[in-house]
């Protein structure tokens, strides 16, 4: 299981690369907000500094913007993923970027039945977030288990990113569940 951070922040990323062990990053419009600099920018450093996948989170809601908006990130570096909500926009454009040969993480993913969709567009990755559905008292890990196992029954290619982490034990968890990359804030991997 490849491990990435959940981060827009350069020093995280510097020091993560340091220890050998980091195969890519993930950033969302919260994160990016933070660092308090043109986005563009933001995503450029994180592009180079990273040697791996670096997903790049789409924010327009209609499937014709958002697509446009996804060809552009794309277009930032040969190591850019994009980020299309679980919507039904977001299901529309995320299929028009497979098709031109974008890959895609189909984020905001909460349930199986979702990430049956995702693959079924051609998704390189699925996120489905873990630590939000502990927030309102449902099994994140529950959830990830069968997303992993109905993807090996169905010999699904989508790779399973298991997001929202909040502490190690997620990724243990993940990593037992059969998940392809696990994503966490870098306070947790500093816990
Ligand atoms: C992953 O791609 C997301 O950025 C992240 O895991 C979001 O989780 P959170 O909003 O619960 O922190």
């Amino acid at each position: 299981m490849k491990l990435f951070l959940d981060t827009a922040d350069i020093d995280e990323i510097r020091e993560m690369n340091r220890w050998g062990v980091l195969s890519g990053v993930t950033t969302n419009p919260t994160l990016v907000h933070k660092e308090r600099m043109d986005p563009e920018a933001v995503w450029k450093e994180i592009l180079t500094e990273v040697d791996g996948d670096v997903s790049l989170e789409t924010t327009e809601p209609q499937a014709d913007p958002m697509y446009e908006q996804g060809v552009s990130l794309a277009q930032l570096g040969p190591n850019a993923v994009v980020k299309v909500p679980m919507t039904p926009d977001g299901l529309e454009a995320g299929k028009r970027l497979v098709k031109d040969g974008i890959r895609i993480n189909v984020t905001l993913v909460f349930s199986p039945a979702q990430a049956i969709l995702a693959a079924e567009i051609g998704a390189y990755i699925v996120s489905p977030f873990l630590g939000r559905l502990d927030d309102v008292a449902a099994d994140g890990m529950y959830a990830l288990r069968q997303i992993c196992e109905i993807y090996d029954v169905q010999s699904y290619d989508t790779n399973v990113l298991a997001a929202s982490l909040r502490h190690p034990m997620h990724v243990v968890e993940a990593a037992l569940a059969g998940a392809d990359i696990a994503t966490m804030p870098y306070e947790g991997f500093v816990k």
